[in-house]
């Protein structure tokens, strides 16, 4: 059923408003986005769509189609841990903007699968908060609405993320892949080329167990600002590279993970413009190895399924996202991509085809 029908359905009247934002995967940049450094995310096909109503009860009704109740919630009710905490504390940041007060009724439709790194959070918030600015009749761009999206994930669920998945699900369409500067938030919508094939597969481990560990990263990387002196670890000058030589090991590591791959990313988007798909393959790897082997951040399974995928014919994979578990992200010619899909899935019994 479309949201809409099924809003009124719920709801027992027309909502007021429907919107949409899509599910994202990175192609390269990873943990670049709190250090100031490039990211290349592209929009996937997947996406979450919502609609929306004032009920001036001041509660949240929220309804998704995966799910049989409706739960009710208060409007600014703390966060409990669940999935709902994403639709409350995005309403919670509208109130408190005062773009949209006093209760709402709403309705969730998604094909974007949760806790698979497909940024399913970032689509939703965002969503909500574009329906929130346009019943409060607000004048917002989507940069605005991609550093609300980022707030409400800081600051209301306290996951320490970056502005990548914001900025991606509010500024990429599908077939586009957003490269994107977090020192100044300037950005560039590239046309994927239309013989390049990015395939993405979930590895079977769930990414939301590894919540932990990404703020353990964020947290070193922070650790190794501040004894550099810089606000921006993936753009050290020389004094402060000559000085990572007096960090501990673990953050000589970070920051050289960080530095690379901010430089991969430029370059990595240069490719995409002039069409170098053996290139881009390239960096895509180069990335893997430096996100594995200097950030810590891969399993076995992944490390297998980036492996096996390079062995039956990727051009280039790597593992995409927060890390530890999740996705990887494959490059491939397009006339090539069903029977390399296939035979992926077929020697990982667990992975699936995002
Ligand atoms: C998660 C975060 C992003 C970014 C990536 C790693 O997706 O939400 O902000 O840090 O991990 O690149």
């Amino acid at each position: 059923m479309n949201p809409v029908n099924a809003f009124q359905s719920t709801f027992g009247q027309p909502p007021l408003i429907a919107t949409s934002a899509p599910g994202r995967v990175n192609l390269i940049g990873e943990h670049t986005d709190y250090n100031g450094g490039a990211v290349l995310p592209a929009a996937l096909q997947r996406r979450i769509e919502v609609a929306l109503s004032r009920n001036d009860s001041g509660q949240v009704a929220i309804k998704s189609s995966r799910f049989d109740d409706t739960v009710h919630r208060p409007v600014g009710d703390p966060k409990r841990g669940d999935w709902t905490d994403y639709a409350v504390g995005a309403i919670d940041k509208a109130a408190q903007l005062e773009w949209l007060t006093g209760g709402v009724n709403v309705y969730i439709e998604s094909d974007v699968p949760d806790g698979a790194g497909g940024s399913a959070s970032a689509a939703l918030i965002t969503a909500i908060l574009r329906a929130a600015a346009i019943i409060g009749q607000v004048a917002t761009t989507p940069v605005d609405i991609a550093k609300h999206a980022r707030a409400v994930e800081n600051d209301y669920i306290g996951m320490p993320c970056g502005i990548m998945d914001q900025m991606a699900v509010g500024l990429a369409d599908f077939g586009k892949a957003l490269a994107l500067d977090t020192r100044d938030l300037s950005y560039d919508v590239i046309d994927i080329p239309k013989e390049w094939e990015f395939a993405v597969f979930h590895s079977g481990v769930r990414r939301e167990l590894a919540d932990g560990r990404y703020k353990a990263r964020f947290e070193e990387c922070q650790a190794a600002s501040q004894a550099l002196g810089t606000s921006h670890l993936s753009r050290l000058d020389q004094d402060q590279v000559r000085a990572m030589a007096d960090l501990p090991e673990n953050l000589r590591k970070r920051t050289r993970h960080v530095m690379t791959e901010h430089k991969r990313t430029v370059e990595a988007s240069a490719a995409m413009k002039a069409n170098d798909l053996d290139r881009f393959a390239s960096l895509m790897n180069e990335s893997h190895r430096s996100y594995s082997q200097d950030f810590e951040a891969s399993t076995p399974v992944i490390d297998d399924l980036v492996n096996d995928a390079l062995n039956i014919g990727a051009k280039g994979a790597r593992l995409t996202g927060g890390g530890f578990g999740g996705c990887i992200v494959t490059l491939i010619e397009a006339n090539r991509i069903e029977d390399f899909a296939a035979e992926l899935l077929d020697r990982h019994e667990n992975a699936w085809r995002v």
